[in-house]
């Protein structure tokens, strides 16, 4: 179980996260919306090891992970699939699996690793030879969060994963980890500019504005609210 208290990040002056308290669900998928520069990408690094925390507490199964390394922290479980398509682009497909799964939780072999990604997304392993950067842009993500869940991580930490991809890369990319979840128990923490849509297949959800939570509840009730629609139309 991941456990946030107070978490502060800021980069000099700039106070990116200024006290959030979550505890997403065990085993369901929690959304984090907010509008950009609300300081999600923020919190999903401080919680991975990627950035700067100044106060605070984060816990995984009761142990203060606050300041360990961020290597050391995927290896008890966590995982993050970054903001903007991060991967090694001059590696081939495999080659960045294989990495993935050298640094995380290693639950199964590296071949039943591999078998289960290429069932999943088959395009991957007619590319899996193929340099990265080569990619189109769906078939980085689906990279990436394959990926992200090569080593079975208990907790998957999603950044906008829908960002720049055609709607029907991202139903795909949606039913992935959406299926991930439920099938492994994986607690999911997604963070997304895109309101409704990852409201709608969570079950918690927080805005955030401003490095802070405004609002939290059911994502049911928060996609009822004018709140939301608010949120949304802003991007538009
Ligand atoms: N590496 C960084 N250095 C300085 N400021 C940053 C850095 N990353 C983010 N920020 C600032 O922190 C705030 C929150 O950004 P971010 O966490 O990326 O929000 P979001 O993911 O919601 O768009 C913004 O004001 C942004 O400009
Ligand atoms: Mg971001």
């Amino acid at each position: 179980m991941l456990e946030i208290k107070d978490l502060v990040v800021s980069y000099g002056a700039i106070e990116a996260v200024r006290g959030v308290t979550l505890t997403p669900a065990q085993g369901a998928i929690t959304a984090i919306v907010g509008a950009n520069g609300a300081g999600k990408s923020s919190l999903l690094r401080a919680i991975s090891g990627l950035a700067p925390i100044r106060g605070g507490q984060i816990l995984l199964d009761g142990k203060d992970i606050t300041h360990v390394p961020a290597s050391r922290r995927a290896e008890l479980g966590l995982a993050h699939a970054m903001e903007g398509r991060r991967i090694f682009r001059q590696m081939t497909v495999e080659e960045n699996l294989q990495l993935a799964w050298r640094f995380g939780r290693r639950r199964t072999t590296w071949g039943d690793a591999l078998d289960r990604v290429f069932r999943t997304f088959p395009i991957l392993n007619e590319k899996r030879a193929t340099l990265a950067g080569l990619l189109s842009g769906g078939q980085q993500q689906m990279l990436i969060v394959s990926a992200a869940t090569i080593s079975n991580p208990s907790t998957l930490l999603l950044d906008e994963p829908s960002l720049g991809l055609a709607p029907i890369i991202v139903q795909e990319i949606y039913a992935f980890f959406t299926e991930r979840c439920r099938e492994d128990g994986t607690t999911v923490l997604l963070a997304e500019q895109m309101a409704s849509l990852a409201l709608k297949v969570s079950t918690h959800g927080y805005v955030l504005r401003q490095g802070l939570v405004v609002r939290e509840g059911p994502s049911k009730e928060l996609l009822e609210t004018g709140l939301v629609a608010a949120l949304s139309s802003a991007y538009l």
